[in-house]
């Protein structure tokens, strides 16, 4: 195929970009299912598939989480003992609540992937630094992540808008308790509002290629 073909069918990827703001249209429930059914065809490490979405479509509980998420930060403010720092994570909190105005938001939850770092001990062959760069890795997590990434994508191809947000999941014990989702071992990844986008735009510029990519014969 030529460049050209193969850029009309990547055409997919490049349709999607992070939205932020929303019409009021609502979603149906069947496309609601078509999109997690896409989610959740992702690969996952030994297939375990630990993920579980939770889809909220309630006005009132999504402005509650975007309250708890406002309160949750200011609660997390004076930890931060840098001044610089802290001045920063000040300015986040809108980029951390810009699913308030979405008719859907979509919480992913990721299950434990135990996986054999976790059963290793540090001693005299191996040190807690070579353990810890192994589970690095996080596998558990890079399932829910794809998961998440073939949602957007689906959405995006239908004509929806999504913003994967990691941003407001330091109130995730919070936001699970508000939707009343319990799964031992489960806990907020990732979340996306899901609408119509209220209006165009593009994402911002990546690095250049040459910057990015090493090619090794
Ligand atoms: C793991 C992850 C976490 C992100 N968290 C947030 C967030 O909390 N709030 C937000 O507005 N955007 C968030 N984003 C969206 C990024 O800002 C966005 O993907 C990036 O700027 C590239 O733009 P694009 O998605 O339009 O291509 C996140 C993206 C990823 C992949």
């Amino acid at each position: 195929m030529s460049a050209e073909k193969n850029r009309e069918a990547l055409g997919f990827i490049y349709r999607r970009r992070s939205v932020r703001k929303f019409t009021d249209q609502p979603i149906p429930n069947e496309v609601i299912e078509q999109l997690i059914d896409a989610a959740i065809h992702a690969p996952s490490g030994k297939n375990q598939q630990n993920w579980h979405f939770v889809v909220v479509r309630n006005k009132q509980l999504i402005q509650d989480m975007v309250k708890l998420v406002e309160a949750k930060h200011e609660k997390l403010l004076p930890y931060i003992a840098d001044a610089e720092k802290q001045k920063a994570f000040k300015g986040t909190v809108g980029y951390h609540t810009v699913f308030k105005n979405a008719p859907v938001v979509v919480l992913a939850f990721a299950g434990p992937y135990p996986g054999p770092s976790d059963d290793m001990v540090a001693g005299p062959g191996l040190t807690q630094q070579e353990i810890d760069e192994m589970k690095q890795t996080k596998p558990g997590v890079q399932n829910v992540a794809a998961a998440m990434q073939n949602l957007l994508l689906a959405a995006a191809t239908l004509g929806y808008g999504t913003c994967w947000m990691t941003g407001p999941t330091y109130a995730g014990p919070e936001i699970a308790e508000l939707v009343g989702f319990q799964k031992t071992g489960y806990s907020l990844a990732a979340l996306t509002p899901l609408g119509v986008p209220a209006a165009d735009g593009a994402s911002p510029p990546r690095k250049p290629l040459a910057e990015v990519l090493t090619i090794v014969d």
